[in-house]
């Protein structure tokens, strides 16, 4: 093929919405990552990973078609089998799905699962909101008990406080829906929606009959205006609705969790009862995720007891949340050390003369091989040109390999922090370098 034939050439940057994540803010995602399945292993949750793409119903009946997720952001997909598909935008209804479908929901309980990965939504994109982005999440499936929604809950604030972000647990409970008091409830909002209706925007006026719920969710001014004084559904619970959100309250102080009750809270997935929470960014506009703006969420979660049944499933309450990490690292800043140090790359070989490549391309195999992180030079670089190399990579240390060295079955072994220096046994040199 000639270049005519080539036509342009592709774009290189990547599609709207979607980030190339390279080191070294790569490491600071990874890292993070690693950190967050560490904590909710710490409290029995497994790993669990469910495919990119889902048949389009399982969002559309466990996400809810009346969201906006589903209405307006998803990737679906026609495959050339005629299935339609969809990239997920988020994952508690994959992992309800894959429980119910291996019959987890018949075993031990509850069923406690974690995740990190990509989702993906068609968003106008901004900063901390993109098309691809990442969440870590847990999910516990089989118990209705309030210890569970306090348990799942301290797990989040404990991650988010050691990644370095400072939130406020927003709290709220929406009812159950098949109890008399969402029902109830809904039928006073949406006369109260139909008393103000002039006064709220044509796109929330829209939502009184379809989803009257999440007008509360609205950012129009107009609308927010008209919702001072809408009955909120935490005065309108019923009694079993009403001592779940106390026991879960009483809990997360036992627990030492601060929260702040926000009647207004519905979250945007459609599959919610009972309890519902947020981790926003503490600082508001004046703290570090000002730098966020309006993406002011790094998480949120809450009950879903009613969505295995809306799958097909048997009947399985259960609860968590997802965090998306673009704005945790966001809202945690991050200078240039942080970048680089923990880093996997603990020594680097600098040879010493072409004769000295070799041997040292072993020698960094073998520290490999025993659990060390190592690297070096692929570049013929001169001695210089690898010490600056060696600083690059972040190792602690340098082991140079030279003539004299190889004679002697030794190397040098330089402190790249403090400049010292020693000779070192080459067999002793894995136990000196582990960290
Ligand atoms: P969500 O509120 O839709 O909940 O998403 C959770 C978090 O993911 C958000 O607070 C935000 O940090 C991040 N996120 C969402 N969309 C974007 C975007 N376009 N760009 C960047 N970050 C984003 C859920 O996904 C539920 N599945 C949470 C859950 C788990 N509920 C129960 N279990």
């Amino acid at each position: 093929m000639d270049d005519k034939d080539r036509g342009a050439p592709p774009d290189l940057a990547p599609p709207k919405g979607t980030t190339d994540l390279l080191p070294p803010e790569s490491w600071r995602v990874s890292r993070l990552a690693r950190l967050a399945m560490d904590t909710f292993a710490g409290a029995g949750y497994g790993p669990v990973d469910t495919p990119i793409f889902e048949h389009t119903e399982i969002f559309e009946r466990g996400v809810g078609a009346t969201s906006e997720v589903v209405g307006k952001q998803m990737y679906t997909f026609t495959d050339r089998g005629g299935r339609s598909l969809t990239l997920r935008p988020e994952l508690t209804a994959p992992v309800v799905r894959a429980v119910l479908a291996a019959n987890l929901q018949r075993g031990p309980l509850p069923v406690k699962l974690a995740y990190a990965g990509p989702m993906f939504r068609q968003e106008r994109p901004q900063k901390g909101r993109y098309r691809q982005f990442y969440q870590v999440g847990i999910e516990a499936m089989g118990s209705a008990l309030p210890a569970v929604d306090a348990e799942v809950i301290e797990i989040g604030s404990r991650f988010l406080a050691s990644a370095g972000v400072e939130t406020t647990l927003l709290l709220n409970s929406i009812g159950h829906v098949d109890s008399s008091c969402r029902t109830g409830y809904l039928k006073l909002l949406v006369e109260y929606l139909e008393e103000q209706r002039d006064r709220l925007a044509p796109v929330d006026a829209e939502r009184v009959h379809t989803n009257p719920l999440r007008v509360f969710d609205s950012k129009e001014e107009a609308t927010r205006a008209a919702l001072e004084g809408a009955p909120y559904i935490t005065d309108h619970l019923c009694d079993d609705c009403a001592k779940h959100f106390e026991s879960v309250r009483t809990l997360l102080e036992d627990l030492g969790v601060g929260y702040e009750l926000e009647p207004r809270l519905v979250r945007g997935l459609d599959y919610y009862t009972r309890t519902a929470f947020e981790f926003v960014d503490a600082g508001g506009q004046q703290g570090k995720a000002a730098r966020l703006g309006s993406q002011n969420a790094f998480g949120g979660g809450g009950r879903y007891d009613g969505l295995a049944e809306s799958l097909g499933g048997d009947a399985l309450p259960g609860i968590g949340f997802a965090l998306g990490l673009d704005r945790i690292l966001i809202g945690a800043g991050g200078g240039p050390d942080d970048d680089v140090a923990g880093g996997p790359v603990n020594a680097y070989v600098v040879a010493i003369g072409a004769a000295a490549a070799r041997p040292a391309l072993s020698l960094a195999t073998r520290l490999r091989a025993s659990g060390l992180g190592v690297d070096l030079d692929l570049m013929g670089r001169s001695v210089k040109g690898q010490m600056k190399d060696a600083a690059r990579s972040g190792a602690r240390w340098a082991v140079i390999l030279g003539d004299a060295e190889i004679a002697s079955g030794e190397s040098t072994l330089r402190d790249l922090t403090s400049g010292a220096e020693s000779r070192v046994a080459l067999e002793d040199l894995a136990g000196l370098l582990a960290p």
